[in-house]
């Protein structure tokens, strides 16, 4: 255990300690072996219990983790330019969707920026899965926004909704549970959870002709000829559906997708042979999912040449695959910044480092990427004007 991680409190073991009794529990009645993915379904989404539906900060300074939205004003500025670019081509009424809105702040940050640019859509349409984010959501929209708040609705699902405008989602496709294996010479096993005196360990569980075994096999064709025995690694079992339901959603317009990943010949290299796992507590990483269940974020890297496929087969056109830095450079961050500059000294260098942070290499500006997708649109986003790395999907 790193010694170094903040004690969490009393409060926070009992509720963590609820959390893994469940999930032990679940290992027991499954036969002793709990696949990874179900394991991380419940750390993350455990109704009442799980990271992101009960009421741990998550996000921020006093979080475990800063997004971009959370980090500056700036990120969202320069995506609501990119979602008014997309509203202005429709004569009819349009709307955002915005999936998984952590604390509401980039929605809030989004509004007041197209309200500004007169391009207001209709209707902002926010899914968030989890109730305690959205009451949070409730709470900062409601504060900043009154006058607009009438026009942002909560959806519990994506059924029955024929959207024409923009659908966003910054930071969602890594909090879905993944699926890790161990692809060896003649066999492949999937990676999980089992007990052990009481505690979560990993275990391994060899695979017969499976889906998991046919994507692995897959993915060793694509990139494999190199791979370490064994090689470990993780693929998300739920990114053909989702990008299916957005597909059917979306009449016509954009879906706008931001995430730390690689392309898959960088995903699956062969230096990367223990896979992207990672989790987040109070700004620490740790490399120990079953280390305070519930308390901690787990988060794997994203495959986007996976994305570009899922949603090319879902019915939507890639539109672009930049970086962070390219896609708000793209969006008008600099004239953002400069317009945002007053007399104060503080605020100045304040915001010089949000710029920073957002665009440096090492920081958010190549680590995260942009991947957006069209549907019945003849638009070649902004964003993506300045370079499309497309080619390398
Ligand atoms: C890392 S947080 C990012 C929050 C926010 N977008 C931000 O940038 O600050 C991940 C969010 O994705 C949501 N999420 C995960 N899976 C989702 C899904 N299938 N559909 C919609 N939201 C999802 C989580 O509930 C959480 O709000």
């Amino acid at each position: 255990m790193d010694m170094t991680l903040p004690e969490p409190s009393e409060l926070e073991r009992t509720h963590s300690q609820a959390l893994e009794d469940r999930i032990q529990a679940k290992i027991r009645s499954a036969g002793g072996f709990l696949p990874f993915n179900a394991f991380m379904q419940m750390a993350l989404y455990e109704p009442g219990l799980g990271y992101y539906v009960a009421g741990a900060r998550k996000f921020g300074a006093e979080g475990d983790f800063v997004t971009a939205p959370e980090l500056s004003p700036l990120f969202s500025q320069c995506m609501a330019r990119q979602c008014a670019e997309v509203l202005e081509q429709f004569q009819r009424s349009a709307c955002i969707l915005e999936l998984g809105a952590g604390s509401g702040v980039m929605a809030a940050d989004m509004l007041a920026e197209l309200e500004r640019l007169d391009s207001l859509p209709d209707h902002y349409y926010i899914l968030e899965l989890s109730p305690d984010l959205r009451q949070r959501q409730q709470a900062i929209l409601k504060a900043r926004l009154p006058h607009l708040y009438a026009s942002i609705r909560w959806l519990d699902s994506l059924e029955g909704l024929q959207l024409y405008g923009v659908v966003v989602a910054n930071e969602v496709l890594d909090s879905m549970p993944v699926q890790l294996f161990a692809a060896k010479d003649k066999e492949i096993s999937e990676r999980g959870v089992a007990l052990k005196n009481g505690m979560c360990v990993w275990a391994e569980s060899v695979l017969e002709d499976n889906d998991l075994t046919q994507r692995v096999e897959m993915l060793r064709q694509r990139y494999g000829e190199e791979w370490a025995t064994p090689y470990c690694s993780e693929l998300n079992p739920q990114l053909s559906a989702w990008m299916r339901s957005l597909g059917g959603i979306l009449q016509e317009g954009l879906v706008l997708l931001v995430d730390y990943g690689h392309p898959g010949s960088e995903y699956y290299h062969p230096q990367r042979h223990q896979g992207t796992l990672i989790t987040h507590y109070r700004h620490r990483s740790t490399e120990d999912p079953f280390l305070w269940v519930g308390l901690q974020d787990i988060t794997a890297n994203v495959d986007f040449s996976a994305v570009a496929e899922a949603g090319t087969a879902a019915g939507l056109s890639l539109a672009g695959y930049t970086n962070q830095a390219n896609f708000l450079l793209a969006n008008d961050l600099d004239a953002l910044f400069m317009a945002e500059l007053d007399d104060d000294l503080q605020g100045r260098l304040a915001l010089s480092q949000q710029v920073k942070m957002l665009t440096l290499p090492a920081e958010m500006g190549e680590r995260f990427q942009v991947i957006g997708f069209t549907k019945a649109l003849d638009l070649r986003p902004r964003g993506f004007a300045l370079r499309d790395f497309s080619h390398r999907l």
